[in-house]
């Protein structure tokens, strides 16, 4: 008995050690045995303390007294499917008559302690099925993307959502977007995600980065083109701006209309144009924007009203000829001059780091969930990364990135070094590189830190 009796306690520290020091590995070797088990003994009386049962119906109360039996008990929704996953359990549910999915997204807060779960969020699927996606333990709290995560072109994956989905920005359905949050709240590391991954892609990436290059002139070797400065990003939005004339030129050149065209060969973006024929698509990435705003002379009060008019066409015309915005900063109000507000309304895909204050949580959120900006000002400063993003339903979710470090998306980027398009039009602009290519990038995270 006694060997049966160690076994049975190795078990227990184990287990209590993994939940403690690696919850991930907690959830897949007992967490979601136990937490299925749980969920489906105590399904019945759970949903009948919150209230998201409904009585019998006339019949069935009619058939037991004819048939002498008790009167039936109050149903909760079926349970029409149970899937664990790496982070939680999916349940999906069909309604009774008489609820809607709002009884039960007001109760998931209710469910998540009844079911001792971390996180318990729900979301329509049809007219009467919703999806309960709960969550085994606080999956932000060190994200870890899946291994393997469908990848499209223009559609990458970016962060983890706090119901364990993965959070992609699609540049097909959401092609410009905003980004913003106070300093240290991880914008740039956000935009690195993305720099990572959009490497593998056959995309050319344009990059201002008025921080005098820090953040993106480490990843060079994947950019076609940088500005450092807001001079030569002016010069750098001009250029764009013509090689965005040029995609047009192209299509309209390939639009030939006539009766034997069928519908689906007229081209209208760069995506209905043939392979052979299609420009490569841009990303246009500028971290920290306001600093493209702000003006003390005349002459420099020219130049900022060239880059928000260059930004602003770009915005409203770009995305047909492939050239995507994305855009950080730690404000960007009506405070930064004529043209930001236009500017802000073209930038469809919203996210909102930790903000200092309500007035920036407006300004990414203000105008679409209000709900959302009062999540982006409860974000904590120990965990950088976090954000809130509006999604194309118009509701938000929190997500997190995961911590990609200079030094893994210098490796990324030099990988994919070769994937590097010439544009013609931004040939001025591109980045020169050390006589020596294939020195590795300098090891820019060892370096001291400035005083
Ligand atoms: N997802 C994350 N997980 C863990 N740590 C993170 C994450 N994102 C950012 N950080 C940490 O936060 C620090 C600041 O991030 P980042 O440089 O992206 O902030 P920022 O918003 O761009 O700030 P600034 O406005 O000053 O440029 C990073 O050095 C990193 O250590
Ligand atoms: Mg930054």
């Amino acid at each position: 008995m006694s060997w049966l009796t160690v076994l049975v306690v190795l078990v227990v520290v184990t287990a209590g050690l993994l939940r403690w020091r690696r919850p991930a590995w907690y959830w897949l070797t007992f967490g979601v045995t136990l937490a299925t088990l749980r969920v489906l003994i105590r399904y019945g009386s759970v949903m009948d303390a919150c209230g998201l049962t409904v009585p019998p119906s006339r019949w069935r109360i009619a058939v037991a007294r004819m048939a002498n039996r008790p009167a039936p008990e109050s149903r909760a929704p079926r349970i029409l499917r149970v899937r664990p996953t790496r982070t939680g359990l999916v349940l999906r549910l069909g309604l009774r008559p008489g609820q809607d999915a709002f009884d039960v997204a007001a109760s998931c807060d209710r469910l998540r302690h009844s079911f001792a779960m971390y996180g318990v969020t729900s979301r329509e699927i049809r007219s009467g099925v919703v999806e309960l996606r709960m969550t085994g333990y606080d999956i932000l709290k060190r994200v870890q993307m899946p291994a393997r995560v469908a990848t499209v072109p223009m559609r990458v994956p970016v962060a983890l959502r706090e119901d364990g989905a993965v959070h992609y920005r699609d540049y097909r359905t959401t092609p410009h977007a905003l980004t913003l949050g106070a300093t240290k709240s991880g914008k740039s590391v956000y935009q690195r995600n993305l720099v990572a991954e959009l490497a593998s892609q056959d995309v050319a990436l344009v990059g201002i980065d008025c921080k005098q290059g820090v953040e993106l002139f480490p990843l060079a070797r994947r950019f076609s083109a940088l500005a450092d400065n807001p001079d030569t990003a002016a010069e750098l939005l001009d250029a764009l701006v013509s090689h965005m004339e040029g995609v047009y030129h192209l299509i309209r050149a390939e639009q030939r209309i006539t009766a034997d065209v069928p519908d689906a060969e007229i081209a209208a973006d760069i995506w209905d144009l043939p392979d052979h024929l299609r420009p490569t698509p841009v990303v246009l990435l500028v971290d920290e924007v306001a600093e493209l705003a702000l003006f003390a002379t005349k002459d420099e009060e020219k130049r900022r009203d060239r880059i928000i008019t260059a930004l602003a066409r770009l915005a409203q015309l770009g995305r047909a000829a492939g050239i995507y915005l994305e855009i950080c900063g730690q404000r960007f109000g009506s405070e930064l001059g004529k043209g930001i507000t236009m500017l802000r309304a073209q930038l469809t895909g919203r996210t909102a780091h930790r903000v200092n204050d309500e007035s920036s949580a407006n300004m990414a959120f203000g105008d679409i969930a209000p709900d959302a900006v009062v999540a982006a000002i409860q974000i904590p400063t120990d965990k950088p990364g976090l954000a809130v993003v509006g999604d194309a339903t118009g509701g938000w979710a929190r997500v997190r990135t995961s911590h990609t470090t200079l030094r893994q998306a210098v490796n990324a980027c030099n990988r994919h070094a070769h994937r590097t398009p010439d544009l013609p039009a931004l040939a001025r602009f591109r980045p020169t590189l050390p006589p020596n290519a294939t020195v590795p990038a300098p090891a820019v995270e060892s370096a001291p830190a400035p005083a």
